[in-house]
C-alpha cells in the first residue's frame, strides 16, 4: 500500500528522470547544448548597421576571415563568434564605454508563470545577438532560466555553484567570480541556480534576533558582488524568485533597472498591482533602514499577448490606462514558437530553423526583436546613446 505522500516521492523521482531524458534528447552528445544558429550576410550587415559590401570588402582585403564555406548547397552563415569578430574589426561593437554604468536589470514580479524566466532568457540572447556582453544571474531556486541555458539544475549544478556560498549565513565565498559559468553563447555567462539556493531563505529566517542586520549585510553583499562582476559586462539580467523573501529583496535593491512582466489577464493585472504596492512599502522601509533602491528605468512589459483574444485587448487597455507610459508599447506576443522552444530547453534565438511554420517563426522573432529592442533602447539611453551604431559611425571607425 502506498501512502499519498509516498506518491509525491515517486512523482518527484519520475519527474527528475523525465527531465534528464528530455535534456539528453535536446542536447548534443556532450552534456551542454551547442549553439548552431547562423546568420546570412544580409542579416549580419543589418545587425552591424553596415552594408553587405562592407563585409565583403573586409573579407577580400583580409581584415576579416574568408566567408564561411557553402555546405550542401545551403547559403553560408556566420556564427555568433563570427559576428563578434566582425563587430570588432569593423568598429561596430555596441559595448558601453568604460565610464558608463552597466545595466543591472531585475526581471521581477511576485507571481509565478508571468514569463520572468522566458523574458530573462530571451532578453539575454537578444542582447547577445546585438553584440553586448551579458551576464545572467538565476536567483530563483526553481531554476527555469538555468534549465533554459541547458543545465539540469538537479544533476549538473551543485549548491556550491549557485549564489548559496556567497549569500549563506556562513559564507564560504567573498566574491562572485566562482559562480560564473560559460554558456553555449560566447558573450553570455550564467550564474546558475538550483533548489538548494532556497536554503538561504531558511537560514536567514532562522537567524533570530539579529536577523535584520544579517539581512542588511546580505543586501549590501549581493549589490557589491554583482557590481564588481558587472565591470566585465554591458548588461546583467537578474531572475529573482516569485515571492517576497530575502533573495528577491536583495535582488530588488541590487538592480539599477526593473522590468515587470505580466500577461494581459485580470489575475496578472491584480497581482502586479499588489507587487507594485509591496515594492512601494518595502522600498520605503529599506530607505528608513538606510538602504536605497534606485532605478534608471522601471517598465512593465506584457509578456504573452494573444492578439486574437478579445479579453487580452481589454485587459491591455486597462493596463495602458493604469500605467501609462510605464507600460512598454510593444507587447511580447504569445507564440507556440516560444513554448515549443522551451520544451527543447531553448530560447527562440537558439533555434536553427523554425519549429512551426516559417511564417510563425518569423513573426515571433521580429516581435521579440521589437519588444526587447525597447529595453535595449532604455539601456542605451542610460549610456547617453540614443540609437545603435549607424553606418556612418561604422565607416568612420574603420
Ligand atoms: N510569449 C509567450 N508565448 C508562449 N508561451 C510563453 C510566453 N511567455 C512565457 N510562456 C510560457 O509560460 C510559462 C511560464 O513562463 P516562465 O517564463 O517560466 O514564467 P515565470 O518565470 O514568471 O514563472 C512557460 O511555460 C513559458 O514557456
Ligand atoms: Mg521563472
Amino acid at each position: 500500500m502506498h501512502s499519498e505522500v509516498e506518491r509525491i516521492t515517486e512523482m518527484a523521482q519520475a519527474g527528475e528522470r523525465m527531465i534528464e531524458r528530455l535534456r539528453r534528447q535536446a542536447f548534443l552528445p556532450e552534456s551542454r547544448k551547442g549553439l548552431t544558429v547562423r546568420f546570412g550576410i544580409a542579416e549580419a550587415a543589418s545587425l552591424l548597421g553596415c552594408s553587405t559590401n562592407r563585409i565583403r570588402m573586409a573579407e577580400e582585403d583580409g581584415r576579416l576571415p574568408p566567408p564561411p564555406p557553402t555546405e550542401n548547397g545551403r547559403r553560408p552563415g556566420y556564427s555568433i563568434e563570427d559576428l563578434l569578430v566582425m563587430r570588432e574589426v569593423l568598429g561596430a561593437s555596441p559595448a558601453r564605454s568604460p565610464l558608463d554604468t552597466p545595466a543591472l536589470i531585475a526581471v521581477q514580479n511576485f507571481k509565478g508563470g508571468v514569463g520572468k524566466s522566458t523574458v530573462t532568457t530571451h532578453l539575454a540572447h537578444y542582447f547577445a545577438v546585438q553584440g553586448y556582453r551579458v551576464l545572467v544571474v538565476d536567483c530563483d531556486s526553481q531554476a527555469t532560466t538555468t534549465t533554459l541555458f541547458g543545465f539540469n539544475p538537479h544533476f549538473n549544478i551543485t549548491r556550491e555553484q549557485t549564489l548559496y556560498p556567497y549569500l549563506s549565513i556562513d559564507p564560504t565565498q567573498t566574491d562572485l567570480l566562482y559562480a560564473v559559468q560559460k554558456t553555449p553563447w560566447p558573450n553570455v555567462d550564467l550564474i546558475p541556480s538550483n533548489l538548494e539556493l532556497f536554503d538561504v531563505e531558511y537560514e536567514l529566517a532562522a537567524s533570530g534576533a539579529d536577523g535584520g542586520s544579517v539581512l542588511a549585510s546580505r543586501f549590501r553583499k549581493l549589490k557589491q558582488g554583482l557590481q564588481d562582476l558587472a565591470r566585465n559586462y554591458d548588461v546583467v539580467i537578474l531572475d529573482p524568485p516569485p515571492a517576497l523573501g530575502t533573495i528577491s529583496l536583495a535582488v530588488m535593491q541590487a538592480a539599477n533597472a526593473l522590468i515587470v512582466p505580466l500577461a494581459a489577464t485580470t489575475p496578472d493585472f491584480c497581482s502586479t498591482v499588489q507587487f507594485l504596492s509591496m515594492m512601494d512599502q518595502v522600498t520605503g522601509q529599506l530607505a528608513q533602514a538606510g538602504i536605497s533602491v534606485d532605478y534608471d528605468f522601471v517598465r512593465l512589459i506584457c509578456s504573452k499577448f494573444d492578439a486574437n483574444d478579445p479579453s487580452h485587448a481589454m485587459v491591455r487597455q486597462i493596463m495602458e490606462q493604469t500605467f501609462g507610459p510605464a507600460l512598454l508599447p510593444v507587447p511580447i506576443l504569445e507564440s507556440a514558437e516560444i513554448s515549443h522552444a522551451a520544451l527543447r530547453m531553448m530560447s527562440v534565438y537558439e533555434l536553427e530553423k523554425p519549429i512551426g511554420t516559417p511564417k510563425t517563426h518569423k513573426r515571433c522573432r521580429s516581435n521579440l526583436d521589437e519588444a526587447l529592442g525597447q529595453i535595449e533602447a532604455l539601456v542605451r539611453r542610460g549610456w547617453g546613446i540614443a540609437t545603435p551604431a549607424s553606418e556612418r559611425e561604422v565607416i568612420n571607425a574603420a
